[in-house]
């Protein structure tokens, strides 16, 4: 489990440390202002919201507390990744989508998108159901990783390109249980 270390508010999971970098009262504060960006967008338009499993069950449930107005469902999804026939390339599965989306508009809730590989891959899924719009929301973005060029619609916040954790994010399966978001301290810095 998670250790706090007592110099500096500093976390060290496993073989690493972590320092403060966005408290929960900032974080919630920038979902907020995303959900109210989102629900005036979608009003009148029941999208359904798919959250991926399973680092961002703590974003899709504030992002949604912070929308009360907006008539909306969620789902949520695995993703499953697996080399496909050598024309299909790697092949997402989403795993859990029992709901039919065709002609709907559908939002997807990542936790963090990094190099947005698998966003990338998810919306390639969705696309074979025919929805009538597919975007996209996630609690971290990552712009100098991004290396795609499909906008990233709705962003809480943007980060440099460093390691994070909390907040629904793991550290090889720890640490989601933390609030507000911690960054990997670099030893070598
Ligand atoms: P991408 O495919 O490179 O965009 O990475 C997406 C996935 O990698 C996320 O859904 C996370 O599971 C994981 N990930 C990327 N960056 C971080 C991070 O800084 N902390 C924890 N997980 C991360």
């Amino acid at each position: 489990m998670p250790e706090t270390t007592s110099d500096q508010g500093r976390v060290r999971s496993l073989d690493k440390q972590f320092a403060p970098f966005i408290t929960a009262g900032e974080l919630d504060a920038a979902i907020q202002r995303l959900a109210e960006e989102v629900q005036a967008k979608y009003q009148g338009r029941r999208p359904l919201f798919i959250g991926v499993l399973n680092g961002a069950y703590f974003f899709a449930a504030k992002l949604l507390e912070h929308m009360p107005e907006l008539e909306c469902e969620i789902t949520f999804v695995k993703v499953a990744s697996y080399i496909g026939t050598s024309s299909s390339g790697t092949v997402t599965q989403l795993i859990g989508l029992n709901e039919r989306i065709e002609g709907r508009e559908v939002i997807i809730v990542e936790d963090i998108v990094d190099t947005g590989n698998t966003i990338a891959h998810i919306m390639g899924a969705l696309q074979e159901h025919h929805p009538a719009g597919i975007s996209v929301a996630t609690m971290l973005f990552k712009p100098d990783a991004y290396s795609h060029d499909h906008p990233i619609d709705h962003v809480a916040l943007r980060i440099p390109n460093a390691f994070v954790i909390g907040s629904g994010l793991d550290h090889d399966g720890l640490c989601r249980n933390l609030p507000g978001i911690w960054r990997i301290i670099d030893e070598h810095a």
